[in-house]
């Protein structure tokens, strides 16, 4: 049975279980999730990086049962809120394995963080520093990291570009900010500086830029340890790895990052007299991002001019990352067989705007009508994590799907949602 990873035009099932079962059952638009898919990405990471921290970044995709497979598979949690937070928490997630980033923690992010007591908190700004400090109860430590922008650009896209010095993320190497909190933070008696941090983007097909960060990183680490003789025991290269989202694109070779990183960070440490430290990695969308499909109904399909457009019952609500970044996609015909020959069609979602477009381009049998399924492999990472609530058409359930079994694990924004929420009248 295709897996959601490799799904083909005219696949009927997926993880064992039909896809017309599923659309009966759950309804479309609906997410599906590869629990295998999922569990087997977290291994290859733990085998491809043994001796060092892996974190699944939340971001990229949260719920519990996601949150519970991960910890399952000996990972730690990258969240960004007390949301994200509490939705680990109250999976069982250890909270020792948890780290907070974000550059604009808000007092209920902080407050969450020191009351489930995350494993580190990641200061990205000055003022965090004091902050924090206040907020750490008397005779506890907490465990922090400093987030550094390392002057590296790299990434898929300039919006998801995050380790240049022009962008809100991360303390300068160049203008003495870095240096300037890394020192601020070492008198805090009740804040441990235990490493450094940076996350250079996202979508990163290359092992270049993460080769780089090391070099920097360890550069600054040498430093520290010269001005205030303090050896950091813990470097945060960061996640961003990057996934084909249609056959043939490039994507991050895992066992090469591995590698490379593992053997600059070795050299770079003898050379400068340091010990190797304990490397994390925050992975989201290598994790998370081929085990999820999106399934949707065709609703329409019109001939305007030299254009088809097959419309679906989701889009850019579901999905915002065609409209956001120009991602491609390459949707596939399921639940029945064509022998049709394929023709290229624009898929469009259901909303109010023209740029509401699935999948330029993409290539369908001719004989695709109202009615037909259509799947959206690479669904998995920043799809309904970024869902929004346009058009109040109501954000999809996700369906876990393994061995044959389907369950819903977060079911479908319903119309009594909306009214509940709407207290003013
Ligand atoms: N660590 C930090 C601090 C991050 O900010 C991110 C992603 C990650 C790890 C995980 O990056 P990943 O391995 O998933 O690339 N919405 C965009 C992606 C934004 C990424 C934000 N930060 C998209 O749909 O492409």
């Amino acid at each position: 049975p295709a897996s959601a990873a490799r799904l083909a035009h005219g696949d009927l099932a997926v993880g064992g279980v039909p896809l017309t079962e599923i659309a009966d059952r759950f309804g479309t638009p609906a997410y599906l999730l590869d629990e295998t898919e999922v569990r087997a990405r977290c291994r290859s990471y733990q085998r491809v990086f043994p001796s060092s921290t892996v974190l699944y970044a939340a971001k990229a995709f949260l719920c519990r049962a996601m949150a519970h497979w991960v910890e399952d598979e000996g990972l730690g949690l990258d969240v960004c809120s007390a949301g994200e937070l509490e939705l680990a928490f109250t999976s069982g997630f250890p909270p020792d394995r948890i780290v907070l980033h974000g550059n604009a923690k808000s007092p209920q992010d902080l407050e969450a963080a020191l009351r489930f007591g995350v494993g580190r908190i990641v200061i990205d700004s000055p003022s965090e520093i004091a902050r924090l400090a206040v907020a750490v109860p008397e005779g506890s430590r907490q465990k922090v990291m400093v987030r550094v922008a390392p002057g590296i650009a790299a990434g898929g896209h300039v919006k998801i570009r995050t380790g240049t010095e022009d962008q809100k993320f991360g303390l300068s190497l160049t203008d003495g900010s870095a240096h300037h909190a890394i020192a601020r933070i070492l008198d805090q008696p009740r804040l441990e500086l235990v490493g450094l941090h940076c996350h250079l983007g996202s979508q990163i097909t290359s092992v270049k830029p993460y080769v780089s960060a090391v070099r920097r990183m360890v550069g600054l680490m040498a430093r520290v340890r010269e001005l205030h003789g303090v050896v950091l025991p813990e470097l945060d290269l960061g996640g961003g790895h990057g996934i084909a989202y249609r056959p043939g694109e490039p994507a991050l070779d895992i066992a090469a990052l591995a590698g490379r990183v593992r053997a600059e960070l070795a050299g770079g440490c003898a050379a400068a007299g340091l010990p190797v430290p304990r490397l994390i990695i925050e992975p989201g969308r290598a994790v998370v991002g081929q085990a999820g499909v999106a399934l949707y109904r065709v609703l329409a399909v019109k001939r305007t001019g030299e254009h088809t457009f097959v419309a679906v019952d989701g889009g850019m609500s579901d999905n915002p990352r065609p409209a956001l970044y120009g991602v491609r996609y390459a949707p596939r015909l399921v639940g029945r067989r064509s022998s049709a020959p394929l023709v290229p069609v624009t898929v469009a979602g259901r909303h109010c705007e023209a740029g509401d477009v699935l999948a330029g381009g993409a290539e369908l049998p001719a004989d695709l009508h109202p009615g037909d399924l259509l799947a959206v492999p690479v669904a998995g990472a920043y799809h309904l994590s970024m869902a929004s609530g346009y058009n109040l058409v109501g954000r999809p359930p996700v369906v876990a799907v393994a061995d044959g079994h389907a369950r819903l694990l977060v079911r479908r924004e319903s119309l009594a949602d909306f009214r509940s929420r709407d207290v003013g009248l």
